[in-house]
């Protein structure tokens, strides 16, 4: 009886390490490595998502390692500001340990797309900006956004944001909120 506890319970410890599905995790928002750890996940999928940030030449590379979110695999975000640029890309794979794959940042397409936007970025302040300055938008980036809320560098405190410029479907529907550098706090408007 002894013996048929002990091996139900291996069986059981075998058949649940099996279902188990675990992904590397670690957030590094000024690096393009991270300190790795393993964590459990619901699904069979990893994701490495990596991220760009130059504000007037001074840039940030970021980079999250967890379990997959669908809502991102496979996208590529863009938002460009005068003097600012913003892209992130998130690579998802299916797999025990299967996110190995380390920083990677697919680029945007450089044509312009036929649209123009207004482009502003002020730090400082949530009024809104009366920009006269246009950009031309290239690639994915087909609609104009208008963002008035927080936002926080790496290293830095919370500042009063407010900018304008082009941004694709993705970084808009979901308010940049996927900026691992940039952390947002909710906008008081973000319109897209
Ligand atoms: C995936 O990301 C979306 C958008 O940010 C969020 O609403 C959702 O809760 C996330 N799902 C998981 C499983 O984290
Ligand atoms: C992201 O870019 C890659 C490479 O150009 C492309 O294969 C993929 O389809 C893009 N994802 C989306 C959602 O547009
Ligand atoms: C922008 O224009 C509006 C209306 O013309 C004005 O109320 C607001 O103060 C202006 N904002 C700035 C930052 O100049
Ligand atoms: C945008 O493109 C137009 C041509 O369509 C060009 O004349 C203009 O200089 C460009 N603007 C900028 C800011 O690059
Ligand atoms: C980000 O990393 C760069 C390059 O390693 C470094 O020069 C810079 O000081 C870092 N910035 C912050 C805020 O940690
Ligand atoms: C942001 O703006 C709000 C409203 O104008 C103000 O109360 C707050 O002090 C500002 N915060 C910073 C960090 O400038």
């Amino acid at each position: 009886m002894k013996n048929l506890v002990t091996l139900l319970c291996m069986i059981s410890a075998l058949v649940v390490s099996a279902l188990t599905y675990k992904c590397y995790s670690g957030f590094s928002s000024n690096s393009t490595t991270c300190k790795e750890s393993e964590v459990e996940c619901l699904g069979n999928r990893c994701m490495t998502a990596s991220q760009y940030v130059d504000r007037k030449g001074n840039v940030f590379k970021s980079i999250l390692k967890s379990c997959a979110n669908e809502t991102f695999c496979g996208t590529n975000g863009s938002v460009a500001i005068k003097n600012a640029m913003y892209r992130f890309y998130v690579k998802c794979c299916t797999g025990h340990l299967c996110n190995t794959d380390g920083y990677e940042l697919i680029s945007e397409d450089p044509t312009p797309n036929g649209v123009k936007c207004p482009s502003a970025y002020f730090i400082g302040t949530f009024e809104k900006c009366n920009s006269t300055k246009e950009i031309n938008c290239t690639g994915s980036m087909n609609r104009c956004f208008q963002y008035r809320g927080q936002a926080r560098y790496p290293g830095d405190t919370w500042k009063n944001v407010s900018a304008k410029g082009c941004t694709n479907y993705i970084a808009c529907k979901y308010n940049f909120k996927n900026i691992m550098a940039v952390p947002e706090r909710p906008g008081i408007e973000i319109i897209c």
